[in-house]
């Protein structure tokens, strides 16, 4: 069995809502708060399946963590030499950031661990951690083709490497950092453009030094993470569906509260307001080292823009929200430069690309991108192909359409947005879920 939505045509969104927490900073809370010494009280977690698979994956190596409960989590440090051998394998689920952050951290302990995961992370690239992970001396190990499972064996030490990523991902470089805290001598990440960098403010943030310098950031073993209070802020990722449902539906107005806006996960929003978007931020503060805002959107005629390159790794998981805006759009908006679309939880391009046209819209596939003609959307039906993103994406559409769309394989919703179906329907989308 699946679960199909159903989203009746047109509508607006209205109203004030919170989404669910960031789910890059609600595992990377697990993770740290396992590894510090003393008790870490988390809030605002996402309690979604990919942080839940992160939870398990901690409890299996010896850490006592309460919740969650509400979003709050309670988690009793074991220290950074304090993890135990696991009985089993670690089930990353659908986590392509558990399992490339936990490869990193798992390959400087003294006991073997196994990480596996479900259909799609089972066909995702690994060889971008493997690779410089054995640089550093780590044994591990993919299945032919450099997918998972990965098999990690221990090792007496890790030494420091000096990366320069071939690719924009911080799954890649928390990866390394992580490793980092295990190896003898300095380990430094130079990124080709900005990615994601709550690794570094959260390491900080439990009292370890990092330091960075352009591009470049570093860190050396021999310091301790110390327990500390995190409150984690909305997905400004989770946030993107509501902020496109509402742009692209005639009389809507949200408010979505307290939305992290970290610089490095705010391509949506320029993105969004060169295409013509109206959001505007509110009540800008920094809660725990995070920059936070409330944001109100309301309808906008939007136009078709050349995305500019520089801004695809800042907004890296929110294209299926954006490029359901382009459809919505008057004229071509074109994207380039964004070949890792087609390594996330599904091939975003080419399954964005396929989904749009059954709804009636021209578009153009490219290997790193598409070119989407503005136009209307007709309805129809879309295979998410099991992306969490894509579903939520083409529910929005629905907002614009002159018919019903039916969207298949919508389970893994539950890995980032839990609650996406009330949330919606309850902003005004007509949202049906039955399982098929
Ligand atoms: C993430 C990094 C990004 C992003 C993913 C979460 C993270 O992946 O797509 O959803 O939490 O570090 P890449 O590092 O592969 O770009």
């Amino acid at each position: 069995m699946s679960k199909r939505f159903i989203v009746s045509p047109g509508g607006k969104l209205s109203g004030s809502m919170q989404v669910p927490g960031d789910k890059s900073m609600s595992h990377r809370s697990v993770i740290f708060g396992a590894l510090a010494e003393g008790t870490t009280h988390v809030s605002g977690l996402l309690e979604g399946e990919d942080v839940l698979a992160t939870i398990a994956a901690f409890r299996a190596m010896g850490v006592n963590i309460e919740g969650p409960d509400e979003g709050r989590l309670v988690i009793h440090g074991a220290g950074l030499h304090g993890l135990q051998k696991p009985q089993h394998d670690l089930d990353m689920g659908n986590s392509g950031t558990a399992m490339r952050l936990l490869s990193g951290l798992l390959s400087g302990q003294s006991f073997a661990t196994r990480l596996i995961g479900d259909k799609s992370l089972s066909a995702r690239p690994m060889r971008r951690v493997v690779d410089p992970l054995s640089e550093m001396g780590a044994k591990i190990s993919t299945a032919e083709g450099g997918t998972p499972p990965l098999q990690i064996e221990p090792i007496d030490s890790l030494h420091a490497i000096n990366y320069q990523m071939p690719m924009a991902s911080a799954q890649v470089k928390s990866c390394l950092l992580l490793a980092g805290l295990y190896a003898e001598g300095k380990t430094c990440v130079t990124e080709p453009a900005p990615t994601r960098d709550h690794t570094e403010r959260m390491l900080r943030g439990f009292g370890y030094p990092v330091t960075s310098d352009g591009a470049r950031v570093c860190l050396e073993p021999g310091f301790r993470l110390a327990a500390t209070d995190m409150m984690v802020p909305g997905d400004i990722s989770s946030a993107a569906f509501f902020i496109v449902g509402s742009t692209i539906s005639k009389d809507s107005r949200i408010e979505i509260k307290n939305v992290g806006i970290n610089p490095t996960r705010t391509g949506i929003l320029f993105i969004l307001k060169q295409m013509g978007a109206d959001i505007e931020l509110k009540n800008e503060r920094t809660i725990g080292g995070e920059p936070v805002a409330d944001l109100v959107v309301q309808s906008a005629p939007l136009h078709g823009i050349h995305v500019d390159e520089k801004h695809v790794p800042l907004a890296i998981d929110e294209f299926p929200a954006i490029l359901v805006a382009a459809a919505c759009a008057s004229g071509e908006t074109v994207l380039s430069g964004a070949e890792e679309l087609r390594v996330k939880e599904s091939d975003r391009i080419a399954v964005m690309a396929r989904g749009l046209a059954n709804i009636g819209i021209d578009v153009i596939e490219t290997p790193d991108g598409m070119r989407v003609q503005g136009g209307q959307i007709q309805g129809g039906a879309v295979d998410s192909h099991g992306d969490h993103r894509i579903a939520m994406a083409f529910a929005m559409a629905a907002l614009q359409s002159n018919a019903e769309i039916q969207i298949d394989d919508c389970d893994n919703v539950a890995t980032s947005f839990p609650d996406f179906q009330a949330l919606a329907g309850s902003c005004g989308l007509g949202i049906r879920v039955i399982n098929t």
